[in-house]
């Protein structure tokens, strides 16, 4: 059984949190998290996201990778293995792994257009751009690089190669290798920026902007952004976690606390990196709610006039740059995983697929520059793709594995399977898969829709 799939399996149960983990962290923690915080008014949406992913994203997470680890296969093939494990001769959902792997196509396509940016700022910052910039100077730049469509597909190019070279190499000399070297380079720039920014900063206004809930400020739409957010940074919905898990050694029994440990280092960088943007733009007048250009605008400016920013700017990208490789990495395993288990080469498929996902890609950037043609409800090219694969795709992905943990897995196997959690965690948990997280998805597909 355990010889069977082809990609390999991490060293260790360790490699496999790592890489779990550098999936999970990424633009979502650094750019999206911040950002949103700070939109939607700070505390009473930071503690309403803490909620969705202790009570919903950790019990969803743990169904996505029992697939992985129990199926055995790529993210289509898992799916019969499960069924078969109950005793059925095939599953009716692995249409769904197809979903995963059209979907991560999607979805890497306009994330290697945002991973260039954070390696040209990268590039830009170690140049000196950044050094007593102003605001309108730093809004230029941004408002430059997207203007530039050859900039940008310059740095998305670059950022693929790194993803695609990393996939070729396969799943112990490329992914495991370089996680076990990138993630501990993350911690430790998180942990220097951070202190960096507690000391020069106003970390005391930062801590109560983001932990004091005024909850007049929660309502529907920072609900279900909290909820689809909660999917979005621990990379659930579209088989990056199965096909992770898959890779895990079988010997790993105490599955709830790997899973913990993914969750809880997910949310911390995100708290983190909340708390030092925050620190940093309230020590010098900036402003929380600037959206989305909080961390290509606001920053550098603020970076640019403090003691140490000319290094701190250089630290900072980096320390994007890197988070967002990681996850890419994850998305397009998702699919070389299925080509490769069925018999096809990874390094064909691996270029084959990075050269499509680039050339889709392209289809983003030009929408940054201005194309303005719609396709989906009066949506440009990117946030139509957008709005399909994080507003829709994601949280069906996780309802059906929610469906097909909670209600064709039989509890046996299942309580088996989380063999070191007490009966009363394990009845909440199963009841949480069962029915609460398939409702509270629904709520969320419904209210998105209603929206449009
Ligand atoms: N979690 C990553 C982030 O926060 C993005 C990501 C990687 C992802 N793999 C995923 C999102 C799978 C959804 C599904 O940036």
């Amino acid at each position: 059984m355990e010889s069977r799939i082809k990609s390999g399996f991490f060293s260790s149960s360790a490699v496999f949190i790592l890489a779990a983990a550098g999936s999970a962290v990424g633009l979502g923690n650094i750019w999206k998290f911040p950002y949103m915080a700070g939109v939607n008014g700070g505390g009473a949406f930071v503690l309403f996201y803490l909620l969705c992913i202790a009570l919903i994203g950790i019990p969803v997470m743990l169904a996505e990778i029992y697939i992985g680890h129990k199926g055995r296969q790529g993210p289509i093939d898992s799916f019969h293995e499960v069924a078969k494990s109950e005793g059925q001769e095939k599953s009716k959902f692995a249409w769904q792994g197809y979903v995963f792997t059209l979907t991560s196509i999607l979805i890497l396509s306009f994330y290697g257009v945002v991973g260039g940016w954070s390696i040209y700022y990268t590039y830009e910052a170690i140049m000196g751009t950044f050094v007593q910039i102003t605001p309108d100077e730093s809004g230029a730049i941004f408002g430059g690089l997207l203007a530039n469509p050859l900039k940008q597909i310059l740095f998305q190019v670059l950022f693929m190669l790194l993803v695609v070279y990393v996939i070729t190499k396969g799943v112990n000399k490329g992914i495991e290798k370089t996680i076990t070297v990138s993630m501990p380079v993350f911690f430790v720039l998180l942990l220097i920026l951070s202190i960096y920014a507690m000391v020069v900063g106003a970390p005391k206004e930062a801590f109560s902007f983001m932990f004091s809930p005024d909850f007049s400020k929660l309502n529907a739409h920072s609900m279900a952004e909290a909820l689809g957010h909660a999917f979005f940074t621990l990379s659930l919905g579209l088989g990056a976690m199965l096909v992770y898990g898959a890779y895990m050694p079988k010997k790993e029994k105490n599955i709830t606390k790997v899973v913990l440990i993914i969750a809880l280092v997910d949310t911390v960088v995100a708290l983190f990196a909340g708390l030092m943007i925050f620190s940093l733009v309230f020590a010098n007048g900036g402003e929380a709610g600037g959206g989305p250009g909080l961390l290509f605008i606001t920053l550098p400016t603020i970076f640019g006039s403090i003691y140490g920013g000319y290094i701190i700017s250089i630290v900072w990208f980096a320390l994007i740059a890197v988070a967002a490789w990681s996850s890419g990495i994850s998305m397009l395993e998702v699919t070389v995983s299925h080509l490769e288990n069925k018999g096809i080469s990874r390094k064909k498929t691996s270029w084959g697929l990075g050269v499509f996902i680039t050339l889709l890609g392209f289809g983003s950037v030009a929408s940054f520059a201005g194309w303005e043609t719609k396709f989906l409800l009066g949506k440009n090219f990117f946030d139509t793709l957008d709005f399909l694969t994080s507003s829709i795709s994601l949280p069906i992905g996780g309802l059906i594995i929610c469906i097909v943990v909670g209600w064709t897995v039989s509890d046996k196997l299942f309580k088996e399977y989380l063999s070191t959690i007490s009966d009363t965690t394990f009845k909440i948990m199963r009841f949480v898969i069962k029915f609460i997280a398939p409702v509270l998805i629904i709520f969320l597909l419904g209210y998105l829709i209603s929206k449009v």
